[in-house]
């Protein structure tokens, strides 16, 4: 492993990475599903938010507002789409940076139509400002809009249509309390199951036209990290593998030579989380180890590391993040097909803290 080729590696640029780039946002149109029965997963959030939906729909009232949790590519924007969509309501999309004063807010509010849903993506990177008003607007429908400058600036009020707000954000914990308790319902996106992300492979398959066999979509369903939006893009450069190296047909054969062409692993870790979990074993034992110290060794931003690669390697128990460090976890030895060294004396930091 040359640490070198690591340098540039940004969340875009990964074939694992959860962010949209230009090409997947194209492709994303395409298969996003339509309704709540194209939805693949996320039982629990489908369930309650058809009952919500149903209701809202009975008493031919507008929706609840709805706020929409969960670490990128999972399906908030797909689900306020599809939450329009019921309805039968129109949407318009903003995203908190594109609020950065109260007027932008105002100006958006004042002219949405009666039932309309307001997707605010990134709502946690609102303005306070503009987040004040969302306030009285998600509550009373009615915003202060105000006219003039210093003592002579007065505040009129303008009363809006009632409409259905429809949050998104990738860190619920960030949300101030009086903006989270304004949503009449709260839905938690989670990671999905891979025979859910078999799914998705087999409906964006079938949708892109491109044959594949249930061991193959399995075979891309593992490696994408229980994201959605990375099984998209996993079977698109899958394709493109067995356009130009096979008869088109995506096989687990294919799949895995595929991948491993584009140096996604058996368990979707790609270059750069291997670069981390190789140093962290290799260079420092399996640690502890400070984050510093661990990007220094791979060529990387420790901001990379902690927020690119860290997030998926904790959540696969391949690293944990200890006071003293970073730490490799047994299975992270197991993965690389390395032995762990022997305790000395007192243990190293493994056996202390994993009793392995
Ligand atoms: N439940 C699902 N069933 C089928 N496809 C899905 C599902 N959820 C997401 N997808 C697919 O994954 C892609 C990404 O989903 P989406 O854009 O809704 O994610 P997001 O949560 O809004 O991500 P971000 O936080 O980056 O904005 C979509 O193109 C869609 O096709
Ligand atoms: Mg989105």
């Amino acid at each position: 492993m040359n640490w070198d080729d690591t340098t540039d590696t940004s969340a875009e640029e990964r074939l694992v990475g959860a962010s949209a780039d230009r090409e997947d946002q194209a492709v994303e149109a395409a298969l996003r599903p339509k309704d709540l029965g194209e939805f693949i997963g996320q039982e629990k959030v489908r369930e309650q938010l058809d009952l919500v939906l149903r209701a809202a729909r009975a008493r031919g009232a507008t929706a609840d507002h709805v706020l929409l949790s969960g670490a990128p590519g999972l399906g908030k924007t797909t689900l306020s789409m599809i939450i329009a969509a019921e309805m039968g309501a129109p949407i318009r999309i903003t995203s908190g940076p594109a609020i950065q004063h109260a007027g932008d807010l105002a100006a958006i509010l004042s002219s949405l139509q009666e039932g309309e849903v307001l997707f605010l993506d990134e709502i946690h990177r609102m303005s306070r400002p503009a987040e004040e008003m969302l306030y009285m607007a998600m509550e009373d429908f009615r915003v202060d809009v105000i006219v003039g400058k210093g003592p002579g600036a007065t505040a009129i009020p303008l009363e809006l249509p009632p409409f259905t707000l429809v949050g998104a954000t990738t860190r619920a914990g960030l949300l101030p309390p009086p903006l989270r308790d304004r949503f009449g319902f709260t839905a938690h996106m989670e990671f999905y199951e891979p025979a859910e992300l078999q799914r998705v492979v087999h409906r964006s398959a079938n949708l892109l036209d491109v044959e594949i066999d249930a061991d193959g979509a399995a075979e891309i369903a593992g490696r994408s990290r229980g994201t959605p939006r990375i099984a998209n893009r996993l079977l698109r450069r899958v394709r493109d593998y067995a356009q130009v190296k096979a008869d088109g047909v995506i096989t687990r054969e294919i799949a895995a030579a595929a991948l491993s062409v584009y140096e996604v692993d058996a368990r979707g870790l790609d270059r750069l989380d291997r670069a981390v979990l190789e140093a962290l074993l290799k260079l420092f034992g399996g640690g502890p180890v400070g984050l510093s110290t661990l990007a220094v060794a791979v060529g990387e931003e420790r901001e990379t590391v902690e927020e690119v690669a860290e997030p998926f390697l904790v959540r696969e128990g391949l690293l944990a993040r200890t006071p003293r460090g970073r730490v490799a976890t047994p299975a992270a030895w197991a993965h690389l097909g390395l032995t762990a060294p022997r305790a000395q004396g007192g243990g190293n930091g493994q056996q202390d803290l994993f009793g392995a």
